[in-house]
């Protein structure tokens, strides 16, 4: 959930991290800092509260200029300890030689506070991270070189993380460690950046090193070295090309991340599908399956994991795995996965589904079957990431780099890639092959029509702005839909919205209805239409308010509903897909009246690295 950056090399290293740390901000935003070592071995410590610009303006305004080829710093989102300056990082040893930045989390780290304490060491701060620096030091008086002292240190360290260290024993060199945490290094012509997400490097270098668990490196400014502290042993990795560009990172002139990312619909819709289906003869074809097509052969069992967002593509994909494959298929919550002890075969298979591939539960739950000998795919946005590597296959969704917090294309690539899923696994032999693929060519169209009803979804939207509790209901794909939009609601307006299966109703949720209390109720055209107005009779003869959600050319519903929301006719299998658009921008507009902070919502996360 932090951001860390390190550079070092020729240029000015400063306002290369400050960059990269304002890229990353979307990752956690309560405290920030930088630490730099100058070229007379005098080393400068600058933290705040706040975002990246607290930072910046106290470097700006430092009374000794700022000219260093080296600098390490970080955004930082509380895990331990509340936002203060002393909990900021970087944190020190107490003689301020040692600097050291932490994305993840230390689990043993009062054992350790407990031992350094005993040893007369003396902690200022509440977070687990300032036991690195102290540990460092301590092991530092007896070691030969920083870098043993680093080792030793990683050695005694328990939980995740990825760690950058600055040291004025060592002003020339910067030392990372990575473990359960992501950590990547760009190599551009003039200098080194260490980093937690490619996010931080893509302006200076596309040329990347993905560093792996129990990795440690040695970073000068011209070359790095990995080490294996597990093994002991030295690893030779060359650089591979990331496959974002720094277009798709800027907000593309709209007001929000979120919104650009809304509006990149059709665009998602098209990668997701790109070189994967074609339509006579009909074929889909998945590379990423390709190694693993003759164990897929024999899988009985699906099992689907994921959290927030991406478990509720699961159960859209459960419905569309069942429906057109014919297996059998459970979604679970990758946070509860891990607690259950339930009998897995051989021929069942794990599919984790991740925006970020960083998601610690859902890498848990990756972790939890390693030893079962069981297949583990993988739906991937973040190419590279942890969850990308553990996975035996896989396919990525291509959506490109999701800044916003609150997941809007990411859900929609899921879906379209668990449809592709669902349809290679059915090797053909659906009756909804055919259709669904044309129906896939047609989709990018269908919502770049649908966004052009952006002002209609506002005005309707803008009715409820006031409103603080909301339901979202729909039946079959659309129950898995409606939950989507309820977290969209949640997440982004701090509305407190329930999604519900619409078929529950009468065994409870009714009894909340009242005038104070709408419902948003997802009423395309399906087999299970003439039960949601049911649905709508209901809570309208209680005086509820509805929104429908509903398919152009339906003029019944404007007779039942309040307020309607159209969309193109699509498959019943894909109208989760334009639904969440629907829903999305509905929740945006909200977000956006209450004049909350939307790509960043508060208390929230892009990439929950902690458990
Ligand atoms: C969804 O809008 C949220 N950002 C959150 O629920 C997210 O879907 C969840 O944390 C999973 O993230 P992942 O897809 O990166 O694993």
């Amino acid at each position: 959930m932090c951001g860390i950056v390190g550079c070092i090399g020729k240029k000015q290293a400063c306002p290369i991290v400050l960059d990269g740390l304002r890229a990353l901000e979307y990752r956690g935003y309560d405290s920030a800092g930088v630490a730099v070592i100058d070229s007379n071995n005098s080393a400068q410590l600058f933290k705040q509260v706040g975002g990246v610009e607290n930072v910046a303006r106290l470097i700006n305004s430092s009374k000794k200029p700022v000219k260093s080829t080296v600098a390490i710093g970080h955004t930082r989102w509380a895990t331990h300890g509340q936002p203060s300056i002393e909990n900021a990082h970087p944190q020190t040893n107490q003689s301020k030689t040692i600097f050291v930045v932490h994305n993840g989390i230390i689990e043993n780290y009062s054992e350790i506070r407990e031992k350094l304490i005993g040893q007369g060491y003396k902690f200022i701060s509440e977070t687990d991270t300032e036991v690195i620096p102290q540990l460092i030091d301590y092991h530092l008086k007896k070691a030969k070189s920083f870098e043993q002292a680093f080792i030793k240190t990683l050695g005694e360290l328990r939980g995740a993380y990825a760690i950058v260290a600055l040291t004025t024993e060592e002003p020339d060199k910067l030392f990372a460690a990575r473990l359960s945490s992501p950590l990547v290094i760009g190599v551009a012509d003039e200098e080194l950046i260490v980093a937690s997400d490619p996010a931080a490097i893509l302006a200076h270098t596309k040329q990347v090193v993905y560093i792996k668990d129990y990795e440690m490196v040695v970073v000068d400014s011209k070359s790095y070295k990995i080490h294996n502290y597990l093994k002991d042993t030295t690893v030779k990795r060359g650089t591979e090309e990331l496959d974002f560009d720094s277009e798709e990172f800027s907000k593309a002139g709209y007001p929000t991340y979120m919104l650009k990312e809304i509006f990149e619909a059709p665009a998602t819709i098209k990668s997701a599908t790109l070189g994967r289906i074609r339509l006579d003869p009909p074929l889909v074809k998945l590379g990423g399956l390709e190694r693993v097509s003759s164990q897929l052969k024999f899988i009985d069992r699906l099992v689907i994991v994921g959290c927030g967002t991406s478990f509720y593509a699961g159960l859209v994909g459960e419905y569309l795995i069942e429906e057109i494959a014919k297996i059998p298929v459970e979604v679970q919550l990758a946070s509860e996965f891990k607690y259950r002890d339930e009998p897995f075969s051989r021929s069942t298979a794990l599919l984790a589904i991740s925006q970020s591939g960083e998601t610690a539960d859902t890498i848990a739950a990756l972790k939890k079957v390693e030893d079962y000998g069981i297949l583990r795919l993988g739906v991937v946005n973040n190419v590279g990431s942890t969850i990308a590597r553990m996975t035996d296959a896989g396919v990525y969704c291509h959506a490109g780099p999701e800044r916003a917090v609150a997941s809007t294309k990411a859900f929609i690539s899921q879906v379209v890639v668990l449809a592709e899923i669902a349809l290679y696994l059915s090797n053909g032999t659906s009756k909804l092959y055919k259709p669904l693929l044309s129906e896939l060519e047609l989709l990018p169209g269908k919502a770049a029509e649908l966004l052009k009803q952006t002002e209609t979804i506002k005005r309707i939207a803008l009715k409820y702005k006031d409103d603080r509790d909301f339901l979202f209901i729909g039946r079959h794909y659309l129950y898995p839909a409606a939950l989507e939009g309820a977290l969209k609601l949640k997440e982004v307006a701090y509305t407190h919205a329930e999604g519900y299966a619409a078929g529950e109703m009468k065994h409870g949720p009714l009894a909340m209805i009242d005038p104070s209390f709408p419902t948003l109720a997802l009423a395309t055209d399906s087999p299970q239409l003439e039960k949601t107005y049911s649905n709508i009779q209901e809570i309208k003869a209680r005086n509820g308010r509805v929104v429908a959600i509903a398919t152009e050319g339906n003029k019944h519903i404007e007779s039942v509903a309040d307020d309607v929301i159209y969309m193109p006719q699509t498959a019943e299998q894909f109208q989760p897909i334009l639904a969440a658009t629907v829903m999305q921008l509905f929740a945006y507009y909200i977000a956006e009246a209450r004049g909350v902070n939307i790509d960043q919502p508060r208390n929230l996360a892009k990439s929950v690295t902690v458990e």
